[in-house]
């Protein structure tokens, strides 16, 4: 329970967090009522951006801790689903995975919201959290206690036709109008968008990734599609919970890719008709907003030539040197 000096801390904290974020460069677009503020080379908006602040100043990692990072829309809801079943593989069989009646979001704490104040009150027998910070403003404790990360990036191109379906969804819902697809490009493309500029957040984790290659496991979601059950044999070992060979041959990794298939959960009940966080709180939205279609290149059905082309030169420019490539 939170005392009443904890509490007044908390809100003078907020307080200066909410002076500070008024005083950033700001923009209104993508037709959502919030601005989108700069702070330290990224845009977020407030409430983002106030649990990425406090979450640097509260947040305290285990050592045991992995953190599942990414930007908007490229498949973490995915990542989450495989590392759960994955690490819960023994205490729940296919019909009693909560996977069956919560969505992938629900069942993984997001650090900047879920545990941004409070870090101590965690289920620590499930040791994975979701974050969409980018590297550089992680809080201090992560690298300290040498806890996992896991990072998942997506082609640019289909990352921007996710997010602006996202957004249009996301808009309908609240009765804004949403913004065309050449609006939304342009602000993709100049990097103003929820966590971007995209290519400097995977950026971040790609140089961290080969700084630290047993701390963070760096991963596509185009090589994830590929050939799921070998990426996640590697999650798998990587984050401490390796198949055994008895598990292989039963086939169990198979299990868990089928289990967390698009299909499989796009057709759950819960990720048609449900509502993430229950319906409540600033995160509440329908769950089916997060599913769409789950494919690699659907960017060739909405993206002109000269949009993919100049995406493609954008990427190529930003990450040349780095050795990444999507
Ligand atoms: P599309 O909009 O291209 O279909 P995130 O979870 O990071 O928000 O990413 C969302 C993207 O991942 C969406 O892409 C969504 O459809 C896709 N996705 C969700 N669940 C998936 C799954 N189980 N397998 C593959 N892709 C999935």
């Amino acid at each position: 329970m939170e005392s009443h000096i904890e509490k007044q801390n908390r809100d003078v904290l907020q307080k200066s967090f909410k002076e500070m974020i008024s005083t950033l460069p700001k923009e209104n677009c993508w037709g959502i009522p919030e601005a989108l503020y700069q702070y330290q080379g990224f845009w977020l908006t407030p409430p983002f951006l106030q649990g990425a602040l406090s979450a640097q100043q509260q947040f305290q990692a285990q050592p045991t801790d992995i953190i599942l990072c990414s930007s908007p829309r490229t498949g973490a809801a995915w990542l989450k689903s495989l590392t759960f079943a994955t690490i819960t593989r023994t205490s729940y069989n296919d019909s009693t995975t909560p996977l069956l009646s919560k969505m992938p979001h629900d069942v993984v704490p997001f650090m900047e919201f879920d545990h941004a104040q409070f870090s101590t009150n965690r289920h620590l027998g499930i040791p994975l959290l979701a974050t969409h910070l980018p590297y550089s403003f992680l809080p201090r404790s992560i690298i300290d206690s040498g806890c996992k990360l896991i990072y998942i990036c997506r082609d640019p191109k289909d990352t921007f036709v996710s997010l602006h379906h996202f957004n249009a969804r996301y808009n309908k819902s609240q009765n804004t109008q949403p913004v065309q697809l050449d609006e939304a490009f342009e602000l993709f493309y100049e990097g103003v968008n929820w966590y971007g500029p995209y290519w400097d957040h995977v950026l971040g984790y790609w140089k961290a990734s080969l700084e630290h290659p047993d701390k963070l496991l760096f991963l596509k979601y185009e090589e994830l599609i590929e050939d799921t059950v070998l990426y996640l044999k590697k999650i798998a070992e990587f984050m401490g919970y390796p198949f055994s060979s008895e598990e292989q041959q039963q086939g169990v990794p198979e299990n868990i890719v089928q289990l967390c298939s698009f299909e499989n959960l796009n057709g759950l009940e819960v990720n048609k008709t449900g509502k993430h966080r229950d319906g409540q709180g600033d995160l509440a939205m329908e769950n089916n907003i997060f599913f769409r279609k789950g494919k690699v290149g659907d960017w060739k059905n909405y993206l002109t030539t000269e949009m993919a082309r100049r995406l493609d030169q954008r990427t190529l420019q930003k990450f040349r040197g780095s050795g990444l490539s999507v």
